[in-house]
């Protein structure tokens, strides 16, 4: 009775994590998760500056790779189809408005962090909005000043911020490689006009190829460049002219997601209306493959479903997250993970500046993983790896389901005698569903919650 019920939520626990928008917060959004079911488990917690009993030891044990996330909540205009947490200008008041606000309060974070895990090295730094580049390279350069103020940081460490095409310069990314970072990854969405028109983008197609350009010559061996395609409108040729330029901007690493309408956006407001018509999904997966034979005969390989890169060029800091890695995430809205248990800070950059200031942690809620979730998570996002992941992670009916997957063509036959279940290229297209095949095929969620 007990092991039915727990097989039952553990397969409600998978069809709403693989959601459209729950798998592409889980695989997109570099703040980490959402939030799910939510425990609570005593009065402490890594959010509140200490680490809760019975995890402490998982923190003992030989950890994963510790990266930090700092969320910048600035833009200068909203994109019609962005739900991240962000705001402009005339949406803040006061201090929560202010860049140096903002800093005062991610360095007190960052102090709460490294007071909590500060024996741990941070093996990579990630600065993601938001729109970084709104800060200025001093701030930028302060905010990883002070993360090396708190805690160890491994001397490979790598440190990227993302920054919009328009808000960067010469000088910029000067100051930047100055202050320590060592990426730069840039939103460039499409080379085409009428598709960044559609997307409320308000940078020309050629800035952000001039940006890549300009970081490269300031000394930044890594960089990415992100696309959206499957934008209503969007056609095949202007794919390929993104894709062009993107090789043109000698970048080595591409990152590409299929538009997705997020509820209450501009967007999804203009597709109910009948502005636009929804993305279509069968649109999206032959770009998908016009992109990825494009990329592929560039030598950027994917690794991710949706991430490319020239060979050691990988982002360190999201194989992190999808490896199952612990972070903090500093900033309002920030998501973070250590050794199973997972926390997220309040949304509003004023509420979590005050928080702060007051002396106070800024979580607004936590969970912690039973064993069957965390295993869920695993195969959801290891999976969509081009490494693929071990077939004893499987119970005999999630392996059974992997052999069919491969009789279908869905999963590649030669990892799998070599005992690794490895999205073949249809796989890819079909991720979502060989991951719903695999859990769901799995003998009993307790066996599940046994590994
Ligand atoms: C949140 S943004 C932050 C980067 C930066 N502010 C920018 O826009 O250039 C990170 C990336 O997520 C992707 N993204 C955001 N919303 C999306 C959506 N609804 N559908 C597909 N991709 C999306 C975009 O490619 C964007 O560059
Ligand atoms: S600039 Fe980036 S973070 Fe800001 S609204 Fe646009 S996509 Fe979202």
């Amino acid at each position: 009775m007990a092991a039915g019920h727990e097989a039952e939520s553990e397969r409600v626990h998978v069809e709403q994590s693989l959601t459209v928008s729950g798998l592409r917060a889980r695989t997109r959004s570099h703040a980490g998760t959402r939030a799910g079911k939510v425990r609570t488990f005593g009065p402490g917690g890594p959010g509140r500056g200490t680490v809760p009993a019975g995890h402490a030891g998982t923190l003992g044990s030989v950890p994963p790779p510790f990266g930090i996330y700092v969320h910048v909540p600035f833009c200068a205009t909203r994109c019609g189809y962005c739900d991240f947490n962000t705001y402009t200008a005339s949406e803040l008041s006061g201090d929560a408005a202010s860049p140096d606000g903002w800093l005062a309060a991610a360095r007190r974070e960052i102090a709460l962090a490294a007071r909590t895990v500060g024996d741990r090295t941070v093996e990579t730094v990630f600065v993601g909005g938001g729109t970084p580049s709104l800060l200025g390279a001093e701030r930028l350069s302060a905010v990883l000043a002070a993360i090396r103020d708190e805690f160890a940081v491994a001397p490979d460490c790598e440190v990227t911020t993302e920054s919009n095409p328009e808000s960067t310069s010469p000088e910029f990314f000067a100051g930047l490689r100055a202050g320590g970072y060592t990426r730069v990854s840039l939103g460039m969405q499409s080379a085409a006009r009428h598709v960044l028109a559609v997307l409320d983008r308000t940078h020309t197609p050629g800035r952000a190829v001039d940006a890549a350009r300009e970081a490269r010559a300031a000394g930044f061996g890594h960089v990415n460049l992100d696309l959206i395609y499957a934008t209503p409108g969007e056609t095949d040729d202007d794919l390929r002219r993104s894709a062009e330029a993107v090789l043109e901007a000698g970048v080595d690493h591409v990152s590409a997601y299929a538009l997705i309408v997020e509820d209450g956006t501009a967007l999804a407001r203009r597709v109910r209306r009948g502005e636009l018509p929804a993305p279509d999904d069968d649109v999206a997966a032959t770009r998908y493959e016009l992109l990825d034979a494009r990329l592929a005969e560039a030598g950027l390989r994917w690794y991710e479903v949706s991430n490319w890169a020239l060979p050691g060029a990988e982002c360190r800091h999201n194989l992190g997250y999808w490896r199952d890695g612990d972070w903090w995430g500093v900033g309002p809205g920030a998501h973070s993970h250590l050794g199973g248990v997972r926390w997220w800070n309040v949304k509003h950059p004023a509420r979590w500046a005050g928080l702060l200031d007051a002396g106070d942690a800024p979580e607004a809620g936590r969970e912690e993983l039973t064993a069957g979730e965390r295993h869920t998570e695993r195969v959801m996002l290891r999976l969509r790896l081009a490494e693929g992941m071990p077939l004893d992670l499987l119970d005999d009916g999630g392996r059974a389901a992997a052999q069919r997957a491969v009789t279908d063509g869905l999963l590649d036959g030669g990892a799998h005698a070599g005992g690794r279940a490895v999205l073949t290229d249809r796989g890819r297209l079909l991720a979502d569903r060989v991951v719903t095949d695999l859990l769901l095929a799995e003998e009993d969620a307790v066996g599940a919650a046994g590994r």
